[in-house]
């Protein structure tokens, strides 16, 4: 029952099944039959079925999806995909080749060169093999063809673009690709957060261009963010969000800007885990705090799996981060905003995460994933603020979860304002299917709901007025707007958005 309990992580269900399973086997038959009976009431009525039974419809209701210009699943038509293409076959683009092939579409797959072709060439295989090991079955590699040469892809009615992460590659891949393609194929990037705009001016066909943001790894994980530009055309939106459904994936459409929905409400959270740090707690006390909510892994677990380079390399390329960050004033600032180098500081010494061995926490090697607390962080934290002069404070459990969650959800009503998403079960949706968001809360704006909008927007107030450095602290102006109109139920949200999108 212990490790029932540790794994259901605070959801009652697993837990109810043990219980239900220990009557049986203990208690005479009618008394059994009796227990499971009242454990199913309770479930029945509980909070968690209906957060439950919230998401299965709005895993439902991504599906209808609309844009702001009115075009939406019932009045554009998709494009059959017979053949696709994906160009850079790193840790994304296996998957995503892997997902295509297992859904039956052939795929040219292309790399830049020789040797790093022949690595990924072999990690397909290797998962496509494994998948159908225990059927007995054959792995479909008639589908995949690999290439070092872009022109290939020139078959392909949908092309996908996974390489790294950076704005001037992407933009001459797009750039080659679109003189190489069919004149109607579908261009579409997994970028994590790059304006889908950008790319698109970059191609003959701009209307063909649409981000397609998959999640690691790509042919395990379920939500697909399909982002559309102001020049994408309905039909491609509605080919992404098509074959995302051929791939089993919860595919939902949202608008362009940086991070789109997922990273962009991601932000607020993992800054807000740095300063609490700064303040005086540790990585544990924070993940504990973010782990008993229902969360698989705590922000800086999460990110040591990530590898917390990938972020610095971000920062560094729009200058935030650099050599001699760490010699300012403390708080730091960045344009205009409170800024934690703290991440920075550990890539600064190598700590990547797991692939290094040591990050947040420390591993039994690079690449292990047994994380341990670490005396050298708590050494360095402790270094850090002598050496700004900051005072540490007990931060309790109740303020690690409120100021992570409340600025995530607090970002998700700016959202909502901006119409990057239509509703907040797309949201939701997001969270719940891409970022380990429990199902058993049902996601982050249906939390707010089921918290109390007027809470949230009180904690909110509280904390910023102790931090006016931290803007993603402020109530949005939609969340002040719905508590004003008295706290309606999301299903009513949708008159208040619109409201307060028409006055801003
Ligand atoms: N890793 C993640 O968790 C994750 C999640 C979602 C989205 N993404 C995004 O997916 C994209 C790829 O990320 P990744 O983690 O797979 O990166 P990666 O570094 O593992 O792989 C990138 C691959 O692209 C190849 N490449 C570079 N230039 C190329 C070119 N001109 N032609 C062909 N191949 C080229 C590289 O050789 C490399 O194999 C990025 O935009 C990233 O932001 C990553």
């Amino acid at each position: 029952m212990a490790r029932v309990r540790q794994r259901a992580r605070g959801a009652m269900a697993p837990v109810a099944c043990v219980q239900a399973v220990q009557a049986a086997a203990t208690l005479p038959y009618k008394q059994g039959m009796q227990r499971e009976r009242e454990l199913m009431d309770t479930l029945f009525q509980s909070a968690q079925a209906r957060a439950m039974q919230y998401c299965f419809f709005s895993q439902r209701a991504a599906g209808k999806w609309s844009m702001p210009s009115g075009a939406s699943w019932e009045n554009s038509k998709p494009r059959p995909v017979h053949r696709a293409a994906v160009v850079g076959l790193g840790t994304m683009g296996r998957g995503i080749a892997v997902s295509l092939v297992r859904a039956g579409i052939p795929v040219v797959a292309v790399e830049m060169d020789a040797k790093q072709l022949e690595v990924a060439r072999q990690a397909v295989t290797a998962i496509l093999k494994r998948g159908v090991q225990k059927a007995g079955q054959e792995p479909p590699l008639e589908l995949l063809r690999f290439s070092v040469d872009l022109r290939d892809v020139r078959e392909a009615d949908l092309i996908i673009e996974a390489v790294f992460e950076d704005m001037g590659l992407k933009e001459r891949v797009f750039k080659e690709l679109s003189s190489v393609c069919q004149p109607d194929a579908l261009l579409c990037t997994n970028t994590s957060g790059l304006d889908v705009d950008r790319l698109a001016a970059a191609t003959r066909r701009p209307e063909l261009v649409v981000g397609m943001h998959f999640f690691a790894p790509a042919h395990v994980m379920k939500l697909l963010e399909v982002i559309y530009g102001p020049r994408s055309s309905p039909a491609a939106v509605a080919t992404a969000m098509q074959l995302g459904k051929r791939l089993g994936k919860v595919s939902v459409a949202v608008g362009n800007c940086p991070g789109f929905v997922g990273n962009r409400m991601l932000k607020p959270y993992m800054e807000q885990a740095g300063f609490l740090l700064e303040e005086g707690a540790t990585p544990e006390q924070v993940d504990r705090a973010l782990e008993e909510f229902g969360f698989p892994m705590g922000a800086f677990r999460m990110s040591d799996l990530a590898g917390l380079d990938v972020g610095w390399r971000g920062r560094k390329g729009l200058g935030l981060t650099g050599p001699g960050v760490t010699a300012g004033e403390l708080p730091l600032k960045r344009r205009g905003r409170r800024y934690s180098p703290l991440a920075d500081l550990l890539c600064e010494q190598g700590r990547f995460g797991q692939k290094t061995g040591r990050g947040w926490y420390l591993y039994d090697g690079p690449g292990g994933r047994a994380a341990k607390p670490d005396p050298w962080v708590l050494r360095f934290l402790e270094e850090y603020r002598s050496r700004h002069g900051l005072q540490a404070r007990p931060v309790s459990q109740q303020e690690a979860l409120e100021r992570c969650l409340y600025s995530l959800i607090n970002e998700g009503f700016r959202i909502l304002e901006d119409g990057i998403a239509a509703g907040p079960q797309d949201i939701d949706a997001i969270y719940v299917f891409g970022y380990g968001w429990p199902a058993h809360r049902g996601g982050p704006m249906f939390h707010a709901a089921a918290v109390g909008l007027s809470v949230i927007l009180e904690r909110l107030e509280h904390y910023h007025r102790a931090h006016l450095d931290i803007p993603q602290l402020q109530p949005s102006p939609l969340l002040r707007r719905l508590v004003a109109s008295g706290s309606p139920p999301l299903q009513k949200w949708r008159e208040v958005i619109r409201s307060v999108r028409s006055q801003l």
